[in-house]
């Protein structure tokens, strides 16, 4: 007994030293093939209007963002843009400008997607490019509220999308999905297929449909429609895929993922889903919602982006840790690279963490993570373990592997306390490899890149200047800009505002609501277009506009909006509406339940008036043309103390907007 007792504690101590002061290895080969193709790392922009601000940015500043987020070997270094096909609706932080507003109407100078597609491909020829809609104008529904209401009707109109981006901007469109995060159609993918392959567009490959099961069933039910999907998009996979998916065989993506708050907790959600996405799931391209926070914080998911940069009237932006753990595998393997198989370079680390391996044939990169799983900020929950403890890793390097004798070390360590910054992609020394192997030690919440490639750069310029609140006074009369673009500052809410020509030269360039049918939504339209700008937590303000309104029109201005996004539908405020039939209303609401105050005013379709909104003191006061007429006390109205101004229009009817002036 006293024997046995003994060699169970020795062998014990032993396992316990054994385990303490050795490493846990790990094969890295290519003996026996490889995994699945790498397609890269892409940004989101839109779903919806998540870049609005950016545009408006001065340079130097707008360009180091760009480089910040697409420059090759300086940060993120983004290999995938996948953008919004706008559609006129809301689609989370605003809406974004169709192609179409209407049937016999086209035009691809609209919004700034087109831009920042260019500017991307200007960075980095290789980028692939991906286009999606959200919301479509309301003529494509004809009568419904969906995009299949006539299938052919709808590809045509996505495929002229892509057509335009060849036509008008040299932009060649890879990808291209169905219906963000709504239901699919048989029929209208295989036609979209169809005649994609017939416009001489075979290389515009299909994404298809965010819902993993039904579009997976779906694959192993229709050999045709298996063919026509190039790759299962899937949103928010907590980095996990089902057996039924994979077994379709084909190439899986996670098209949208993160959504996080881009501090150093978020930069740890990001690392880790970006390595366990193929680890658990076998995707093999990851996009962040969304690439760049260029909207206000006061709008839904403030600043769940790989950068923030919203702020275009001090220049100031915001490199986040979510560029630099990017970096790690962007800036050392390249799409068409190829993961090592899972248990050859791919897998989940004993004690907590994982790592992946790609290789180009001849280069190899390992990129190592190690997050901790206590913080339940990150979208989705993971798969376990969900402890990570400090540990000594070895690597033992096969196959073709074998010779390679050094490689590079880029390492980051995030930290959460806020005691110490995190320590974000540094060079360290280059790693010996002896007989093929090499150990190293990894503590929790660390990322380390070891690779032959001699690239990587830690991209940096001076900083950009400090943060400043909207600037006030305000005004702009709209004639500095190109047509079709949107006005600075202005974030439309439902509806769109484009520059246009009034063709009276008293007005020049003015602001036009151009969304003259009810959208076919992704969420629930506004009633009412409306347009939002300046500071959420201003109490007073000072607010005028130039207004021309056609017959059975009207405009608004309001105040204190208290919820942008898909909220604005319900959205409290104080607003001011003026309509054609020379009568006013003011409600507390965008969906005009109560009506606060009514009479009659002096205004003709056709001609221009001015409008004002004073509030101070908890007094609104509202005139036309100079003339006072209302003023009310807000106390009792359930008007909120702060919000958003707002130009609008009561309903979606053309109207135009000049010499806006806030104080
Ligand atoms: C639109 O709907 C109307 C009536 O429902 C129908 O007659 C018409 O053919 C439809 N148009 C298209 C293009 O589908
Ligand atoms: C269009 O883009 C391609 C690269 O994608 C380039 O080679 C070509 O020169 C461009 N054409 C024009 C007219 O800019
Ligand atoms: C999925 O497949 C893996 C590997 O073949 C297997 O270990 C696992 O049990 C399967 N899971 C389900 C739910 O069938
Ligand atoms: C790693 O190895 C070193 C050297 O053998 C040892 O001192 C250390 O305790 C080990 N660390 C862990 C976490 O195992
Ligand atoms: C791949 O390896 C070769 C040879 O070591 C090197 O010259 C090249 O820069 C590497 N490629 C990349 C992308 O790092
Ligand atoms: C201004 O003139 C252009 C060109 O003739 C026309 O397309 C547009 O509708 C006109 N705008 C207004 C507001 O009359
Ligand atoms: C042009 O605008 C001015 C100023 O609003 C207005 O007085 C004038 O009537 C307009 N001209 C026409 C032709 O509408
Ligand atoms: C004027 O138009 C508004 C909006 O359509 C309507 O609510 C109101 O009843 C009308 N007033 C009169 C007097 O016709």
């Amino acid at each position: 007994m006293g024997k046995t007792r003994l060699q169970i504690l020795f062998f014990g101590l032993l396992f316990e030293f054994i385990s303490r002061h050795s490493a846990l290895s790990y094969v890295v080969s290519d003996v026996g093939g490889l995994g699945r193709r790498y397609d890269g790392i892409g940004g989101l922009s839109g779903g919806g209007a998540t870049s609005r601000l950016l545009v408006n940015y001065l340079e130097p500043y707008r360009s180091e963002i760009l480089d910040y987020l697409f420059k090759p070997n300086f940060g993120a270094s983004l290999t995938l843009l996948k953008v919004e096909i706008g559609g006129d609706s809301q689609s989370t932080d605003g809406t974004e400008s169709s192609h179409m507003h209407t049937s016999d109407d086209e035009n691809y100078q609209r919004g700034y997607e087109w831009w920042l597609m260019k500017e991307a491909k200007k960075r980095n020829p290789n980028i692939k490019l991906y286009g999606l809609p959200w919301a479509f104008p309301g003529w494509i529904g004809n009568g419904t509220q969906s995009p299949y209401a006539n299938i052919d009707v709808t590809v045509d109109y996505i495929i002229r999308w892509i057509q335009g981006a060849k036509t008008h901007h040299n932009l060649t469109i890879d990808y291209i999905g169905i219906w963000n995060e709504r239901p699919f159609n048989l029929p209208y993918i295989k036609l979209l297929r169809k005649t994609l392959d017939q416009r001489g567009l075979k290389g515009t490959l299909i994404v298809a449909a965010d819902n993993l099961e039904l579009i997976s069933i779906a694959i192993h039910n229709d050999r045709e429609l298996a063919k026509d999907v190039a790759v299962i998009g899937v949103h928010y996979p907590g980095t996990t895929v089902t057996n039924y998916t994979l077994e379709t065989g084909k190439t899986i993506w996670s098209s949208e993922d993160f959504s996080t708050f881009n501090d150093d907790i978020g930069a740890g959600c990001w690392a880790r889903i970006l390595n366990q996405n193929y680890v658990n799931g076998m995707m093999t391209c990851t996009i962040s919602w969304n690439l760049v926070a260029s909207y206000y914080d006061a709008l839904p998911y403030k600043r769940t982006a790989l950068m923030t940069a919203n702020e275009p009237w001090s220049g100031y932006y915001d490199v986040t840790d979510t560029i630099w753990v990017t970096a790690h595998t962007t800036q050392f393997s390249q799409p068409g690279w190829m993961y090592l198989r899972h248990g050859a370079g791919v897998q989940h680390l004993d004690k907590g963490g994982s790592f992946v391996s790609l290789t180009d044939g001849t280069n190899l990169t390992i990129i190592v993570e190690t997050m901790t799983h206590d913080h339940s900020v990150c979208i989705r929950p993971y798969l376990p373990p969900y402890d990570v403890a400090a540990q000594n890793v070895t690597f033992n390097l096969q196959g073709s592997f074998a010779k390679i004798s050094t490689l590079n070390v880029w390492s980051s360590k995030l930290r959460f306390d806020g005691q110490q910054p995190s320590s974000m992609f540094v060079k360290k020394k280059p790693i010996k490899v002896v007989k093929g192997s090499f150990t190293f030690t990894i503590g929790p919440d660390e990322i380390y890149t070891f690779t032959t490639s001699v690239m990587g750069r830690k991209g940096s310029y001076q900083a950009p200047p400090p943060s400043k609140p909207f600037p006030l006074p305000y005004s702009d009369n709209f004639d500095n800009y190109p047509l079709y673009s949107e006005a600075s500052n202005f974030a439309d809410q439902a509806g769109v505002w484009e520059i246009r020509d009034s063709n009276n030269s008293s007005h020049k360039y003015v602001m036009e609501q151009v969304v003259t049918d009810y959208p076919v939504y992704w969420c629930e339209a506004a009633r009412s277009p409306v347009s939002v700008i300046g500071k959420h937590s201003w109490r007073d303000i000072n607010v005028a506009v130039d207004v021309i309104i056609g017959a059975n029109g009207g405009a608004f201005l309001a105040h204190r909006i208290k919820s942008g996004g898909c909220q604005v539908r319900h959205s409290l405020g104080l607003f001011f509406m003026v309509y054609s039939n020379a009568t006013f209303s003011v409600y507390n609401g965008i969906d005009r339940q109560v009506c606060l105050s009514t009479g009659k005013v002096n205004v003709n379709p056709g001609s221009w008036f001015n409008m004002q909104l004073l509030i101070k003191d908890n007094e609104a006061s509202g005139f036309v043309g100079g003339k006072l007429l209302f003023s009310l006390q807000l106390e009792k109205d359930g008007i909120p103390n702060i919000g958003f101004v707002a130009i609008g229009t009561p309903d979606y009817t053309w109207a135009q907007f000049d010499n806006f002036k806030l104080e």
